[in-house]
């Protein structure tokens, strides 16, 4: 059955100009794109959007890398796309994700308090309907 997912291409993914090797990705892999837009969220939203790591070391510096500079928000439809997309996405820290994967091709350590790692997919069917009313309300 269909399922829909939230995929976001972070700040430093739209600032090094990966947007659109990123979303040929997508396309490749032959996902629809049933929204997209450029979002510059503001804190509340991402208190929202990150409430499970609240507390954690990187929370804030999270916080504030995503209101760095604008996200490309995708509402993304497919089969299986909750798993495809984090498939293509990558393992969190881009230094060891399989090149391959967007975050293996694309991303390293840069040394901050924060994996800057260009997107983020939903993990869940539950995650992604939280997820899709944050950001496209
Ligand atoms: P994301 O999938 O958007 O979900 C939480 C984000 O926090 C994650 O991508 C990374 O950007 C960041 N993150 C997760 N784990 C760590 C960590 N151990 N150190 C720094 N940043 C992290």
């Amino acid at each position: 059955t269909t399922e829909e997912t939230l995929v976001l291409i972070k700040p430093d993914g739209v600032a090094r100009g990966l947007t659109g090797a990123i979303l040929a990705r997508i396309e490749a892999k032959g996902y629809a794109l049933v929204d997209i837009r450029l979002v510059e969220p503001d804190r509340a939203r991402l208190e929202r959007h990150y409430a499970e790591h609240e507390g954690k070391p990187f929370y804030e510096p999270l916080l504030e890398f995503m209101m760095s500079g604008p996200s490309v928000a995708i509402r993304l439809a497919g089969n299986r796309v909750i798993e495809g997309f984090r498939s293509l996405a990558g393992t969190t820290d881009p230094t060891t994700a399989a090149p391959g994967t967007i975050r293996g091709d694309f991303g390293r350590d840069w040394g901050l308090k924060v994996q800057q790692n260009l997107v983020h997919g939903s993990d869940s069917p539950e995650s992604a309907g939280r997820e899709l009313g944050i950001w496209f309300s």
